[in-house]
């Protein structure tokens, strides 16, 4: 194996390497939509639809972008999630353009900060998956159970949802741009060759 052979298997390794640590981080823009606000009567389940279809992973973020000073975004139980309760949040937000960094697995649950907008449905109950891409079961508690009188009903929505509202999470960083870069690199070590 000649040295140049070695330096090329050294490159094509360090793209490669590249490419998996890069290209699978997402931000997510909650919603698709272009403000974090209260859903509007045309689209009332705008974010439990969103949560159905778009599953985060560890390393990704959460974009919520509203009007500062207009709204906020408030990291709540699960127990808060349902009852709309906006003490002791777990995490307040209200800059405009908050980024929650997914660090962990599990289910978390976010609302607006600002009081009647829960209740209007302006809430997010988002699961991150394991890297196997299995879910954490619900921590609430399965039928028959105390716990379950106060499961909420979420309502399954099968209807029309707008095409636009259904764009697809923007990468982090460009995976095209680092591709474009691996496959030049590759060509050129051939040709050096
Ligand atoms: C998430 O990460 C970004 C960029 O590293 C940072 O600006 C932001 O404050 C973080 N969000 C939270 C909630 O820590
Ligand atoms: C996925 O990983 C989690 C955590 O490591 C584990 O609890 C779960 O059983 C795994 N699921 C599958 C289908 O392998």
């Amino acid at each position: 194996m000649g040295p140049k052979y070695q330096l090329f298997l050294a490159i094509q390794f360090l793209v490669l390497l590249f490419l998996q640590t890069n290209v699978i981080c997402y931000q997510f823009k909650v919603g698709n939509m272009n403000a974090w606000g209260i859903p509007t009567s045309a689209n009332p389940n705008v974010y439990t639809n969103w949560a159905k279809k778009y599953h985060p992973k560890i390393g990704d973020s959460l974009l919520f972008l509203y009007p500062p000073g207009e709204d906020s975004v408030i990291q709540v139980t699960e127990q808060s999630f349902i009852s709309c309760n906006l003490k002791d949040p777990i995490l307040y937000m209200n800059n405009g353009n908050s980024l929650f960094n997914v660090t962990s697995e599990g289910r978390y649950f976010f609302t607006s900060g600002e009081p009647g907008h829960c209740e209007k449905r302006q809430k997010l109950a988002v699961s991150v998956l394991f890297a196997n891409g299995s879910a954490l079961p619900p921590s609430y508690a399965p039928e028959g159970s105390a716990a379950d009188s106060s499961t909420p009903s979420y309502p399954t929505v099968f209807g029309y949802v707008p095409l636009k509202s259904m764009s697809s999470p923007v990468p982090a960083f460009s995976s095209k741009i680092a591709a474009a870069i691996g496959v030049i690199i590759f060509a050129a070590i051939n040709y050096a060759m």
